[in-house]
């Protein structure tokens, strides 16, 4: 049987497989990274981090249903001290993205420059969208931005990518690409969770999650078309050496296809995986290997960005 290779780059990193876990989901104390880096995954993400340790929010903070998930996590982390020191004591096989999601601007400065003293790292993964924090960094100002993306790349020598929200327009996506392609940004991962959900329980007649008077980002299959749509966007207004990542309501083999067919040079697992654990890689690996066969795929190369507009035949 031809092999079918399902390996891919982000840009200069190599991964064995296109599949990786998002930051966020079990990857927050050493056991959960031990577990992701034993796992089939192709690269690992840790747990956004920002200066110091944090509890988070009170729980219950997580929630999810049949179709999707609800959060309000409050950044709970070990501090970025204790993931560099994880780091430093592993035999690393994999690309290790440290994800950083710093409170304000200068703490994100702190913990760019601190991730850049490792050599166990690949690549950073800064968190631009964390729905649950108060100061907003990816606001409407865009000159805001550009500004601290200038201050970042002056010292900067680490491959980086930005986790996005999603976005709802098209001349959103245009103006932060505009930014974004002035920069030598390695990748964007895009979307992280959909901000300011609620999920009631009709039961009770209550929220299911407590901070936030119940609101919280919403993940799973309910949000699949709006990450399809953004990555989607993004492929078209980006320069092409900034690798997409997608992530977004992927819990088959079939999800991870069409992520990578509207653009995703790799995608990431959130809620899915914290329903099944870390076995969901190697079935989801399984999926798409099979997927491919059926299509006569030999590469996910052959068919990544070539989403074709529908024609009445
Ligand atoms: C949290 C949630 C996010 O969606 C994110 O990007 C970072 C942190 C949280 O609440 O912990």
């Amino acid at each position: 049987m031809k092999k079918i290779d399902i390996s891919s780059c982000i840009n200069e990193i190599y991964l064995s497989l296109c599949i990786m876990n998002a930051s966020g989901a079990i990857c927050t104390t050493d056991k959960e990274l031990n577990n992701l880096l034993k796992s089939s995954s192709g690269a690992v993400v840790t747990k956004s981090c920002t200066r110091n340790f944090r509890n988070g929010n009170k729980k219950p903070r997580y929630f999810e249903w049949k179709m999707g998930s609800i959060n309000s996590m409050g950044l709970p982390n070990l501090g970025i001290d204790f993931y560099l020191k994880f780091l430093e004591n592993q035999e690393i096989k994999k690309p290790i993205f440290l994800s950083v999601s710093g409170l304000s601007m200068e703490e994100n400065f702190f913990l760019i420059k601190k991730a850049n003293l490792s050599k166990k790292i690949s690549a950073i993964e800064l968190n631009l969208s964390c729905p649950n924090i108060k100061e907003e960094i990816l606001g409407n100002d865009l000159c805001k931005i550009s500004n601290f993306l200038g201050k970042i790349f002056k010292f900067n020598k680490k491959p980086l990518g930005i986790k996005l929200p999603p976005f709802f327009k098209e001349k959103s996506v245009e103006n932060i690409s505009l930014i974004l392609n002035e920069f030598p940004i390695t990748f964007i991962t895009c979307i992280n969770s959909l901000p300011n959900g609620i999920f009631v329980d009709t039961n009770n007649e209550t929220t299911v999650i407590q901070p936030n008077n119940g609101f919280g980002g919403i993940g799973g299959a309910v949000i699949k078309p709006f990450a399809l749509a953004n990555i989607r966007k993004f492929y078209s207004f980006l320069r092409r050496d900034i690798s997409i990542i997608g992530c977004g309501g992927i819990s088959s083999g079939k999800d991870v296809f069409e992520h990578i067919l509207c653009g995703a040079s790799a995608v990431q697992i959130g809620t899915q995986l914290i329903k099944e654990g870390v076995s969901v890689f190697d079935r989801l690996r399984k999926e798409l290997i099979l997927l491919l066969r059926e299509k006569n795929y030999s590469s996910i190369r052959n068919f990544q960005g070539k989403l074709k507009i529908f024609k009445k035949f």
